[in-house]
């Protein structure tokens, strides 16, 4: 487990939220991706939903587009976010809170998340919160990043968020029943490293630690991110998603 400064991540996402919608492309594919995984698997009914760290609704929105309940919860540690649920419609009911703090007597027939559970401290823990907040036969269904998720970033500065591989995932919920487990590689293109800097900045990927680059710092990254990593449009930063869906198991 490590220590993550959750007043950091709340600052840093809250700071993102008017730039997020524009630049968290690989986000608004997952969202997609997720949306379809959920499509094809043998939910018996999904009247109530709870989603774990709406931001500003990308899966909120698509679900309300694309599936019928009769009630849902969207959490999220930045209390702001319940404007953009409420743009979206006014019957999404907010809440807010840490995931991992989060108690509530109520159980849901689905629970989904995306692109929210690397930031968890400990991810297991958090997986049978939300298996215990599941009714019977109920799903949990998420996206998270896997280990080689901004490898780039973590190479060169040597730091960077906890993410698991596919195999490690597999063995942390080998209590659950799977229904899937699915992983891909996206590689977005950058004119520059400084446009790379910019587009975690502008997607509050930066939330780890507080950083301040100097002159020299920044010349360094630069350097090191033309040398290794370069594409015909310039360089290039690897997404690493993941795509979970597990079954209520009694425990
Ligand atoms: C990368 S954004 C994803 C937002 C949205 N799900 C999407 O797909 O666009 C991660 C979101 O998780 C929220 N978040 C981070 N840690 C959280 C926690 N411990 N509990 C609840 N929400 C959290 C952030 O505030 C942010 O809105």
């Amino acid at each position: 487990m490590m220590n993550l400064d959750k007043n950091l991540v709340a600052k840093r996402f809250r700071k993102s939220l008017t730039t997020y919608g524009k630049n968290a492309v690989v986000q608004r594919h997952m969202t997609n991706r997720l949306g379809e995984f959920i499509k094809d698997i043998p939910l018996e009914h999904a009247d109530s939903v709870l989603e774990i760290g709406c931001g500003t609704g990308f899966l909120t929105e698509y679900f309300i587009q694309n599936f019928s309940f009769n009630r849902y919860v969207a959490n999220d540690i930045i209390p702001e976010c319940a404007d953009y649920v409420d743009m979206i419609s006014p019957d999404v009911e907010f809440l807010e809170g840490d995931v991992e703090e989060l108690a509530l007597d109520e159980k849901f027939d689905l629970i989904v998340s995306n692109a929210t559970l690397q930031w968890a401290e400990d991810l297991k823990g958090v997986v049978s919160k939300l298996n215990n907040m599941l009714t019977d036969r109920g799903v949990l269904a998420f996206s998270i990043f896997g280990n080689r998720n901004l490898e780039q970033m973590s190479k060169i500065l040597q730091r960077g968020l906890k993410y698991y591989s596919v195999d490690q995932l597999r063995e942390l919920f080998s209590d659950y029943k799977i229904l899937l487990i699915q992983d891909e590689i996206i590689k977005l293109n950058f004119e520059s490293p400084i446009d790379v800097l910019k587009h975690i900045k502008f997607t509050g990927t930066n939330a780890l630690t507080e950083y301040r680059w100097s002159k020299s710092g920044l010349k360094n990254f630069e350097s090191q991110y033309k040398r290794f990593y370069t594409s015909s449009e310039g360089v290039y930063l690897t997404y690493h998603p993941v795509y979970v869906i597990l079954e209520k198991t009694n425990s």
